[in-house]
């Protein structure tokens, strides 16, 4: 990313309009999918996939931060993901890595607010370091915010909202009968971000694989057949118009036929 941007804070921004009136989602989440497919169709190998994906990132994020969207959340690394070869998780680490350190600092002069979600017990505390570093130096931006899923599960970040919440019951703060959607939802890994407007996947995969369940319950879902290293501009723009088609209702009925 180039310029560093300034905008109102991510609280209060309504729907973004760029200047031809093209009205895009508060909150886009993306299931980056197909990185070894795309791969595998060149007779390369599949770290280099994942590589062409961290450039594939770079656009999105630039292509979001242009479009005015308010937040981004990417599924970097799943909580499953742990069960694929060491060889290919060693290589997904280091590209991490090497994102964090080469990039950290054009995100933060653009004024991109870092958040991590996930488990990060488990992790390697030299990982830990890094992304506690991306979250310290981005904390007070307000301009895009980047929400990076790395060994995220929604199961397990609606299990660890549940103990949260039953380590406040334990100690007498809340009782049973305060567990409501709210509370619960207060309790997630990132509780003041608003849910995804629109989550897409890329690579023709139509499922969720554990990402956000909790807060795509009122979500548009878009599956693009492209893989994730061919996602730029363009296919962001076009599931944009897939979205500004579709018509949420969030169980009532159309505001504005009645029907
Ligand atoms: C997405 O691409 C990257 C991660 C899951 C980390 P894949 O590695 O899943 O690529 P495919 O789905 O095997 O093509
Ligand atoms: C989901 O993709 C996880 C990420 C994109 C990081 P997977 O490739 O792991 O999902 P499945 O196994 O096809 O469901
Ligand atoms: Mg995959």
């Amino acid at each position: 990313m180039s310029d560093a941007i300034s905008s109102t804070s991510e609280a209060t921004r309504p729907q973004q309009a760029t200047s031809d009136g093209f009205e895009v989602p508060r909150h886009v989440a993306i299931i980056m999918d197909g990185n070894g497919r795309w791969a595998a169709a060149r007779g390369l190998p599949r770290v280099e996939g994942h590589r062409r994906g961290v450039v594939a990132l770079r656009k999105t994020v630039r292509a979001a931060h242009d479009l005015g969207i308010s937040v981004l959340t990417i599924f970097s690394f799943s909580a499953e993901n742990w069960s694929r070869p060491q060889s290919e998780i060693r290589d997904l680490l280091s590209l991490l890595r090497r994102f964090i350190r080469n990039d950290l600092a054009d995100l933060h002069k653009s004024n991109v607010r870092v958040r991590v979600i996930g488990e990060r017990e488990d992790l390697s505390p030299d990982i830990c370091d890094l992304l506690q570093e991306a979250e310290d130096l981005t904390r007070n931006n307000d301009g895009l915010t980047l929400v990076v899923a790395f060994n995220y599960g929604a199961r397990q970040e609606i299990a660890r909202a549940a103990r949260r919440v039953a380590a406040e019951v334990a100690k007498g703060r809340l009782s049973a009968d305060d567990v409501t959607p709210e509370l619960l939802a207060r309790h997630l890994d990132a509780p003041d971000m608003p849910d995804p407007d629109v989550i897409i996947r890329t690579s023709g995969e139509q499922r969720l694989s554990n990402f956000l369940m909790w807060q795509a319950a009122y979500s548009e879902l878009i599956f693009v057949p492209i893989n994730w290293p061919d996602f730029d501009q363009a296919a962001l723009e076009a599931a944009i118009a897939e979205y500004r088609r579709r018509e949420r209702r969030f169980g009532g009925l159309n505001a504005s036929t009645g029907s």
